[in-house]
This record gives structure tokens, C-alpha cells and sequence, in this order.
């Protein structure tokens, strides 16, 4: 059974909006992990656009499950994750202009780089996950890296408009997903990944850990916001 990887950024991105102190997103992997949540993740950006320092630097004496760090290349942010020790770091590529992460690792493209923070990394005991697009030259690169694991961008398939689209994305899916395993790495996959289109990519064999972020906050808003209406009701009455 696949672990569940709850992607808090979007609490920090709502605080964000006021440079205010609520909603606390310490506040909300405590609630994640009560609702069932395997692991909590958070990507600190070089912007620091949404989770801050101290959001990681609290989270990883709060969190009681996994605590995953999606992460840059980045000599800064690599620093702060060798000294801040989560249980795992997920290496993306990160755009300054982009909205969410777009696109897998180029390990191919960039080996020297990404060789050299699996090195840290897993020298300061945190264990390496790559974000790959299910391309199976880049998994062979990982696999030479000595990653943990590396987990699949579902973002082409959660695009897929058609039920045959969908199928043709999950099978791409499916034969990375063998060559990881192949490999001997852990099989995580995430991104785009909803309430609807979430179940076949669960039933993928030896599937390890799922990240979802973005669907899990848009469902907590609908169904939390009556219940803090009518709270805010009684007060003004
Ligand atoms: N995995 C990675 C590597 C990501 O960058 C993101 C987005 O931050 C997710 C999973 C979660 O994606 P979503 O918010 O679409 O569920």
C-alpha cells in the first residue's frame, strides 16, 4: 500500500498573501498526520515564495511521520537541509517564474550537479529522492547516481483530457515505473494528482510513496469553510 506524502505549501502560500502568522503550516502537518498522513512535504524555494526557514526548522522537531524536503540544487538550500537532517530530500529543478515545479530533473544533462548534492546529502544521513519525467534515460542516470529512490512526475497524465490519453500516460507511467524497480530504487510518484485520477497510479506495483499538495488543500477549504463561517457567526452574534 502506497505511504501518503501530504504537501503542505499551499498553507504557507495562503499566510504568505498577509505576511501573516496564520495559517501556520506547523499547525497543519500536526492535522495531517491525525487525518492519516505517512509523511509531510514541503519545498523550501530559493524565493522563499511560501515555507520559510523557520517552517522547516520547527517541522523537523514537530513532524512524527516523514518529513520530506523538495529541494533545489541549490549550495544555500542544500546547506540548510544537511544541517536541518529531514528524513528525506526530493531534488526538483526550480524556476523562478514558474507557478509549480514543471518539469522532472535533467540527471543527464546536469550529472556533475545533482551527483555532487546526493553526495551531501546522503552523507548527512538524509536519503535521496529524484522528481524525474518517466523518461528512461534519466532513470538509468539516477540509478548510476546511487539515488533512494526517484519519484515519477504525474503531470502529463493528470493533463490527459480523455480516458484513452489517461491510458496512454499510465502506461508511460508503468514502464518507469518497472525500471525503478528494475533498478533496486523506491518508486514515489506525485503532481496533479487528484481525488479522481488518484486510484491507478495507487495500483501501480510496489508504489512506495504518493505526494499530493494542491487537490488535498482545495478539498480541506470546501469542506472546512462552513464549520469557520458558522464559528465566526456565533462570535458576531
Ligand atoms: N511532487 C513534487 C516533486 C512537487 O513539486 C509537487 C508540487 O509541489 C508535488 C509532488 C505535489 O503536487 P500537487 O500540489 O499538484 O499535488
Amino acid at each position: 500500500m502506497p505511504q501518503l506524502g501530504v504537501n503542505i505549501d499551499h498553507v504557507a502560500t495562503v499566510r504568505q498573501a498577509r505576511r501573516a502568522n496564520e495559517p501556520d503550516p506547523v499547525w497543519a502537518a500536526a492535522l495531517a498526520e491525525l487525518g492519516g498522513a505517512d509523511g509531510i512535504t514541503i519545498h523550501l524555494r530559493e524565493d522563499r515564495r511560501h515555507i520559510a526557514d523557520r517552517d522547516l526548522r520547527i517541522l523537523r522537531e514537530t513532524v512524527t511521520v516523514k518529513l520530506n524536503l523538495e529541494m533545489a540544487c541549490e549550495p544555500e538550500i542544500v546547506a540548510i537541509a544537511c544541517q536541518t537532517k529531514p528524513d528525506q530530500a526530493t531534488l526538483v529543478p526550480e524556476k523562478r517564474q514558474e507557478i509549480t515545479t514543471e518539469g522532472g530533473l535533467d540527471v543527464c544533462g546536469q550529472r556533475d550537479r545533482i551527483a555532487r548534492t546526493v553526495e551531501q546529502l546522503r552523507a548527512a544521513g538524509v536519503s535521496v529522492s529524484l522528481f524525474l519525467d518517466p523518461d528512461l534515460r534519466q532513470i538509468e542516470a539516477a540509478a548510476r547516481l546511487g539515488a533512494d529512490a526517484v519519484e515519477l512526475h504525474t503531470g502529463q497524465y493528470s493533463l490527459a483530457a480523455t480516458d484513452a490519453g489517461r491510458q496512454k500516460e499510465l502506461d508511460v507511467l508503468e514502464s518507469a515505473a518497472a525500471a525503478i524497480r528494475q533498478a533496486g530504487m523506491a518508486l514515489h510518484a506525485g503532481h496533479g494528482l487528484t481525488y479522481r485520477n488518484v486510484r491507478p497510479v495507487a495500483a501501480i506495483a510496489d508504489m512506495h510513496e504518493l505526494n499530493i499538495g494542491h487537490s488535498i488543500i482545495a478539498r480541506a477549504i470546501m469542506v472546512g469553510l462552513e464549520k469557520a463561517v458558522r464559528e465566526m457567526k456565533q462570535l458576531v452574534e
